[in-house]
């Protein structure tokens, strides 16, 4: 399969003065189609400057940059506005909003751009205002937005156009934390839907919740480091005289590593390279990921549901008491006077379900109800 974006050989040099500043000095990077790449580094070691080039705001010096193999880099004026206003969509920092329009015409300026009639992109803004999160908000012109609310109709009028690949020059840089946590959010969501995103960020929670980080310095990539949480891990497991090798992807085995552990202790077990769970030993080659990349891939595992309903019939019941625990059959007139009285805890990766808890007597009565067609991914069951 072809990249999505492929930049070979790029150098930015830029003339200020008498001097020649090289914002970027010769960058190979290619990026997938539902890829999402943080790009990270100090100030003014070329992130912008590069994702410029990608979007073909700016023309590299040398070497080219190729999205979906049509060559970028050497388009004519009339064909790289076109590029930009249909192939890619561009989110900044300081959103870039047109004062004098509302939310929903700031959304439907690149779409009456490319010809879009005026009904189709009416009806168009108001579903992408929806989608961020702001319909009611459509009539607001930007000064009487909030900077998270201007940002998520930036990202809507980004996405007007349905572009391949979007952009995002420190989208959360104007934000508060929590501001920036729910755009982050919006982000996952959008890449979880299959839109390719790159974004040069300073913010760690951003980069944390990309596959990918790029690291940057002084024009070059210094580092490309892809979490892949689906990177093949052979497990050698060990139980009595019995041996045998499965082969993970490596999220199975940090799901599996989480039962019972907090991220850190995760982290320090994958790094050893050795286990023991319910008598059964298990080996690999050590593997060192940093605390983002653990929480990255941990992201990917399923979220707790608090507002999920407890079908006690569905459930499987156990009684816990100070002596360990004991599965309650399906009749068992605990499990009636416990569930009403259950409530949520977590979904938990040991036993791969939504568990609810409810007192009963001197222990405790615990639910745990699967999720439709889902399973432990270490599951051998067919
Ligand atoms: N138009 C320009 N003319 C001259 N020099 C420039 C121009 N744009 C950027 N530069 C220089 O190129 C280098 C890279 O700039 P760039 O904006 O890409 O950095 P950055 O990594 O995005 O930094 P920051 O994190 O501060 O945004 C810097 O030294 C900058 O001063
Ligand atoms: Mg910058």
């Amino acid at each position: 399969m072809s990249a999505l974006v492929r930049v070979e050989g790029v150098r930015r040099d830029y003339r200020a003065g008498g001097d020649v500043v090289h914002a970027v000095r010769g960058v190979d990077l290619a990026i997938d189609a539902g890829e999402w790449v943080a790009i990270v580094g100090p100030s003014g070691c070329g992130k912008s400057t590069l994702l410029n080039l990608l979007g073909a705001i700016d023309t590299p010096s040398a070497g080219r940059v190729f999205v979906r193999e049509r060559d970028v880099s050497s388009l004519g004026d009339r064909e790289a506005t076109r590029f930009r206003l249909l192939d890619v969509g561009f989110v900044f920092q300081r959103f870039y909003l047109m004062p004098a329009l509302t939310a929903r015409e700031n959304i439907e300026l690149p779409m009456a751009e490319a010809g879009v009639p005026r009904d189709a992109r009416r009806a168009r803004a108001m579903e992408l205002l929806a989608y961020v999160g702001v319909a009611d908000r459509a009539r607001h012109f930007p000064a009487q937005l909030s900077g998270g609310e201007q940002q998520r109709v930036a990202i809507a009028r980004a996405l007007a156009n349905r572009p391949a690949l979007l952009l995002a020059d420190e989208p959360t840089g104007e934000l508060d934390a929590r501001t920036g946590a729910e755009i982050i959010a919006l982000l996952s969501r959008l890449n979880r839907e299959g839109t390719t995103l790159v974004v040069v960020t300073h913010d760690e929670e951003l980069a944390a919740s990309a596959q990918r980080v790029v690291h940057m310095r002084d024009g070059v990539i210094i580092d490309n480091h892809s979490r892949d949480a689906g990177l093949i891990v052979p497990v050698r497991m060990q139980q009595g005289e019995g041996e045998r090798t499965v082969r993970w992807p490596l999220r199975t085995l940090i799901a599996w590593l989480f039962v019972g552990r907090q991220c850190d202790e995760v982290r320090a077990v994958l790094a050893r390279g050795e286990t023991e769970r319910d008598g059964t030993r298990a080996a690999w080659a050590p593997v060192h990921l940093s605390p983002e990349e653990l929480t990255a891939i941990e992201r990917t595992f399923p979220a707790a549901a608090p507002s999920r309903a407890l079908d006690p019939r569905r459930a499987r019941a156990w009684l816990v008491t100070s002596n360990g625990s004991a599965p309650l059959v399906p009749d068992d007139s605990r499990i009636v006077e416990a569930a009403p009285q259950a409530t949520y805890r977590w979904f938990d990766y040991g036993v791969w379900a939504d568990v609810w808890e409810a007192r009963h007597g001197d222990g405790v009565v615990r639910f745990e109800m699967p999720r439709d067609g889902e399973r432990a991914p270490w599951s051998t069951a067919p």
